[in-house]
This record gives C-alpha cells, sequence and structure tokens, in this order.
C-alpha cells in the first residue's frame, strides 16, 4: 500500500508554479525536509543545507535576490517608473511565495567528491518534493542566475569560496496543479546490452 503511494506520487507529482497565501506548518516542513534527508550519501556525509525563508524573513532574502537581478542586469536599475513597476511586481510576486527554501553545499576541491555531494543533494531535493507531495504541499525546484552571483551569497552571509547553492525551492499550498506533460517512453532513452 505505502509502496503504490508512493509509486503514485512519483507520477503525480507536478513543479508549482502558483500557490495558495496560506503558510505550511513548520512542523510539516521539517518532517518533509526529514524525508529528503534519507536520500543516498556518499560516506554518509549528508552533504544538504538548508536555509528557510518565510514571513518577514523573506523580506531580506528577496531584496538581496533583486539586488543580484540589478548587478547581473536582469533588472535595471533607473528611477524610470516603469523599471520601478517592474521590480515591485518580481518583489510582490516573490512576497507571496509562502516559503523559499535555498539548499547549499560545501564546495569540495575533489571535483569527483564535489559532483557526488552535489548528486546526493539533488536526491535529498527530490525525496523531500515527493514527500511534500504526499501532504499535500507543492514545490518549484528553480536554478536561477542569482545563485552564481558571489555578491548574492556575501548578501545573504554565505561565504562564496565555501559554499554553492544548489536550488532554491519555492513551496506552498498549490493553487494549481499544472497538467502532466507526460514522459518520454524509456524505450526512447535506454539501450539494452545483453551479450
Ligand atoms: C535542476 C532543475 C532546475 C529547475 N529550474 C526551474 C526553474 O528555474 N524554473 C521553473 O519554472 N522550473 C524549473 N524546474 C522544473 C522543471 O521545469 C519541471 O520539473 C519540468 O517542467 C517538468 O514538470 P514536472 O516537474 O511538473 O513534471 C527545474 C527542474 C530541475 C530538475
Amino acid at each position: 500500500m505505502i509502496i503504490i503511494e508512493l509509486l503514485d506520487a512519483i507520477k503525480q507529482r507536478r513543479s508549482i508554479h502558483r500557490f495558495k497565501e496560506i503558510e505550511v506548518d513548520l512542523a510539516i516542513l521539517k518532517k518533509i525536509l526529514s524525508y529528503g534527508t534519507y536520500a543516498p550519501t556518499h560516506y554518509m556525509n549528508e552533504p544538504w543545507k538548508i536555509k528557510l525563508y518565510q514571513q518577514e524573513g523573506k523580506r531580506q532574502f528577496i531584496s538581496s535576490i533583486l539586488a543580484s537581478y540589478q548587478r547581473i542586469g536582469m533588472l535595471k536599475t533607473d528611477n524610470n517608473p516603469k523599471t520601478v513597476k517592474m521590480t515591485e511586481s518580481m518583489r510582490k510576486f516573490l512576497m507571496k511565495i509562502p516559503h523559499h527554501a535555498l539548499i547549499y553545499v560545501e564546495k569540495n576541491e575533489d571535483p569527483v567528491r564535489y559532483e557526488e555531494e552535489y548528486a546526493s543533494v539533488c536526491a535529498f531535493i527530490q525525496n523531500a518534493q515527493l514527500a511534500a507531495w504526499q501532504y499535500g504541499v507543492g514545490m518549484l525546484w528553480t536554478i536561477t542566475p542569482y545563485m552564481h552571483d558571489s555578491g548574492f551569497l556575501e548578501d545573504i552571509g554565505l561565504d562564496s569560496e565555501t559554499f554553492k547553492i544548489a536550488a532554491v525551492m519555492q513551496i506552498g499550498y498549490p493553487e494549481k496543479i499544472p497538467r502532466d506533460k507526460g514522459r518520454t517512453p524509456i524505450e526512447g532513452k535506454l539501450e539494452v546490452i545483453s551479450d
């Protein structure tokens, strides 16, 4: 029975782009993230680290995102009403998302270990997404340019020499569940070598 639910969740989970303006209880979020921690992890090093932004804690985080977008040229910095409007609508959009979980990992000078650790963090994220689905909670896995902006990392209190941001998960109860776009049948990806 549990396995059937898991298999259903794997297929039915969707990336959520629109959230209800309702918070998910912190105890539930902790449970969801705890399922994430059962991801496979080489040497049991559990490389994931998480900063969870919610309520007023989102304000500074989102200002740092917008400042980064301005630094890297994705947002203009002039006082033109169009620019101000665009900046404020982006701020509003991000503020409406109930929770932002920034997932980061310590950099490793050994590229093989680094790859393994990043892979494990991705498994953590997918485990958490599936667990969230069982609780009726949606997520959007995002990778955006500010994650590669060292100024952004410094702004949020992370040493950019030491840490890499793996993803930012947008989290909340789904307002709308997108349709299943389906997947390529496995035969299109699989090469079986039997002798
Ligand atoms: C590493 C990674 C980064 C992603 N980044 C984004 C993103 O920045 N914005 C976005 O809308 N979706 C992002 N997605 C979600 C994909 O668009 C989504 O998984 C895909 O469209 C399939 O939809 P589904 O998850 O509902 O099956 C990302 C997914 C992965 C694995």
